[in-house]
C-alpha cells in the first residue's frame, strides 16, 4: 500500500459544495441531465432462475438503445447483445421511491438456461441530444439450480440495503421527497425503479468511506466520500451499498481464488429459504443493515440443522417487512415507536426497529453473533478519524488465524483497511487479556472473541465541533435500548466496539467478522486478510485442512 496522505483528497470543490455534498439531498431523478436527455432501466424482479425472463423497464429520450448484458465474475463475460432496441420516454410518478416507476415493459430479456448463476451487469447506450452518448447500467441476479452443492459456496447479496440506500427517485430509508414538506425519509421503499447511479458499477478512482489519510491535528470532520458523490455526479450513496462497492467485491475475488460460487438475494432468504439446504456454507457481505424476520428464521434454521454462515459484514441493524409481493420494503427506523401500525399491535415484534429493541426482542447476536447497536462507526468523520484500520487480535491460535503468522495484539488488515465503516460488536469485559462476552445483548454461548477494535456512535471532541453524524444515531440508540436519551443512557450506547466472533450453534458453525470493509482487504489483496478468508471458507465447506 502507498503511503497516507497527510490531508483529506481534494476534488475540486468550493467549501460551499462541499457543504451540499454532505447535508444536501442531491438524487437521481428523470429529467435531471436535462438537454442531454437520459436512458434508464429496472427489472420487474431482483433475481431470475436460468431459463426464465427477465421484463426490462426502460425509459429514454431516444427512440432506441443499444442493451449488452455481461456475468460480473472473475471475468466480465458478455452474454447477450441487440442493438436498436425500441424505447421511449415514460412518465414516472412524483413518489417513484415509495410507489415504484409503473413503466411499462420494454423488453422481454431471456435469461438462459445455461447461464452460471451470479451478477449480470446490463448497459444500456442510447444516443444524446447533443451526440455524445447516454448510457445507464442495471443489475440483476441469476439464481443457482436447485439441488444439493457440495462444494459450492451461497453468496447472499444484501439487497436490504441496496433497496434502503437507493437514492433513485428522491426517496430511500435515510432521506426523502416524502411528507408535507417533500423533507421526510420514506418509511416504504419500491424496487420497481433503477439502481442509483454508482450501486452497479464504479470506477477504481472511487473513495471508499474510510478516509485514506493521515488526518492533520484538530481536523474538522470530512466525508471525502460524499464529496467525490457530489464532484463525480454518483449518487450520495455510492458507497453505503451496492454490488459495485461490496458485494461484488467478494464475489469477483472468490471466482479468481478458485471458488465456486452461486449467488442469491435476500428475497430468497424470505420467499424461499429452502434455497439454503443445498449448500454447506452461506456467506454475507459488505454493509448488510436491513432484514426481515423470516430472512433470519432461515439463517437460524439452516445454521441448526448444521449449515455454516460465514458473515463478513457489518452493520446488522434493522428490521424491515415486506409487502406487495416483495416489491415494497417497509421500515420506518426512528419514526417506529410513533408511526409503525405493528407497534401498537397485540405482538409489536416485528416492529420495523433495531433487532435490540425491547419490543422486537431479537439481538442480532443470536443469529450472528454481535450487535449492530453494539459497535457503529470507525475511521471517519469524527468517529475515530485516527483509529485502527484493521482488527487488534486477541487469540491469534484459532484455526481462522491458521497460517497467517499473527501474533497477540497484531492488527489483521491494517494495510488494508479492513475496520469500518460501521462494525457490529458485543459487550465485554477483559480479564487476563482476553476479551469475555458479559451476557448483555443476547450473546450465543460459547462465543470466541478472536479480535476486537473500538468503534463509536458520537462525534464528540473537547476541541473540534461535530459534523454530519453528530450524535443523532446515539440518541436513537439510547431512546430505543433504555426508553429515554438522558445523559446517563447516551453515555452507556455511545462507545461500541468491532469484533471477530465464532461459536457453534445447534449442529451448525457461524464465523463472523463484523466489518463493512471487509471486502476491501479482497480488493487490495492483502494477504493476511486472504488467509482468514480461505480458512473460513475452506472449513467451512469441509475441504479445509485446517481444523
Ligand atoms: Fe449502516
Amino acid at each position: 500500500m502507498p503511503a497516507l496522505p497527510t490531508d483529506y483528497p481534494d476534488f475540486g470543490l468550493t467549501p460551499a459544495q462541499r457543504r451540499e455534498a454532505v447535508y444536501g439531498h442531491y438524487y437521481e431523478y428523470p429529467g435531471m441531465d436535462g438537454e442531454r436527455g437520459e436512458i434508464w432501466c429496472y427489472s420487474d424482479r431482483f433475481s431470475y432462475a436460468p431459463g426464465e425472463t427477465a421484463t426490462l423497464l426502460v425509459s429514454s429520450t431516444a427512440p432506441s438503445f443499444d442493451l449488452v448484458v455481461a456475468r460480473d465474475g472473475a471475468e466480465l463475460t458478455q452474454v447477450f447483445a441487440e442493438s436498436g432496441i425500441a424505447a421511449r420516454w415514460q412518465d414516472t410518478p412524483d413518489q417513484s421511491s415509495v410507489e415504484g416507476c409503473g413503466w411499462q415493459a420494454t423488453f422481454a430479456l431471456e435469461v438462459g438456461a445455461d447461464w452460471p448463476s451470479g451478477a449480470y451487469r446490463l448497459t444500456l447506450t442510447a444516443a444524446g441530444r447533443d451526440g455524445r452518448p447516454i448510457l445507464c447500467h442495471h443489475l440483476f441476479v441469476v439464481r443457482p439450480k436447485p439441488g444439493r452443492k457440495p462444494g459450492r459456496i451461497l453468496q447472499v447479496a444484501a439487497t436490504g440495503s441496496w433497496t434502503a440506500y437507493n437514492t433513485w427517485g428522491g426517496s430511500n430509508h435515510y432521506q426523502g421527497i416524502t411528507g408535507p414538506n417533500r423533507d421526510q425519509f420514506a418509511t416504504t421503499v419500491s424496487t420497481q425503479r433503477p439502481w442509483c447511479r454508482g450501486f452497479v458499477a464504479l470506477p477504481a478512482e472511487a473513495p471508499r468511506v474510510p478516509v485514506e489519510a493521515i488526518v492533520p491535528p484538530l481536523a474538522e470532520p470530512r466525508y471525502p466520500h460524499m464529496e467525490w458523490a457530489f464532484a463525480s455526479g454518483h449518487s450520495k450513496k455510492y458507497a453505503s451499498a451496492g454490488w459495485a462497492s461490496y458485494d461484488g467485491l467478494f464475489f469477483r475475488w472468490a471466482e479468481r481464488a478458485g471458488y465456486a460460487v452461486d449467488l442469491a438475494t435476500q428475497h430468497e432468504l424470505h420467499f424461499s429459504p429452502e434455497i439454503l439446504e443445498g449448500y454447506d456454507c452461506a456467506v454475507f457481505v459488505g454493509h448488510d443493515e436491513y432484514w426481515t424476520w423470516e430472512m433470519r428464521d432461515a439463517v437460524d434454521n439452516f445454521v441448526e440443522r448444521g449449515g455454516r454462515a460465514a458473515r463478513f459484514a457489518g452493520n446488522f441493524l434493522w428490521q424491515t417487512r415486506l409487502e406487495d409481493e416483495g416489491r415494497q420494503q417497509v421500515c420506518y427506523k426512528y419514526r417506529a415507536r410513533a408511526e409503525d401500525p405493528v407497534y401498537r399491535a397485540a405482538d409489536p415484534s416485528r416492529t420495523t426497529n433495531a433487532w435490540e429493541a425491547p419490543e422486537v426482542g431479537r439481538p442480532g447476536a443470536l443469529t450472528f453473533g454481535l450487535n449492530a447497536t453494539a459497535g457503529v462507526y470507525a475511521g471517519w468523520g469524527g468517529c475515530l478519524p485516527r483509529g485502527v484500520r484493521g482488527f487488534p487480535v486477541y487469540r491469534p491460535e484459532h484455526w481462522a488465524f491458521s497460517g497467517t503468522g499473527l501474533y497477540y495484539g497484531d492488527v489483521l488488515g491494517a494495510e488494508s483497511h479492513i475496520y469500518g465503516y460501521e462494525v457490529d460488536g458485543l459487550d465485554c469485559i477483559v480479564r487476563n487479556g482476553l476479551p469475555e462476552a458479559t451476557g448483555v445483548g443476547s450473546p450465543p454461548p460459547g462465543v470466541q472473541i478472536l479480535a476486537m477494535g473500538m468503534a463509536s456512535l458520537v462525534e464528540e471532541n473537547q476541541d473540534v465541533p461535530p459534523g454530519w453524524l453528530n450524535n443523532e444515531d446515539a440518541v436513537f440508540t439510547a431512546e430505543t435500548l433504555y426508553g429515554e436519551a438522558t445523559p446517563e443512557a447516551i453515555d452507556k450506547v455511545k462507545r461500541g466496539n468491532g469484533m471477530i466472533v465464532n461459536f457453534a450453534k445447534g449442529k451448525g458453525d457461524v464465523f463472523h467478522a463484523g466489518s463493512c470493509e471487509w471486502v476491501a482487504g479482497l480488493l487490495r489483496r492483502d494477504a493476511m486478510v486472504e488467509q482468514v478468508t480461505k480458512n473460513v471458507l475452506g472449513r467451512y465447506l469441509g475441504s479445509g485442512s485446517v481444523t
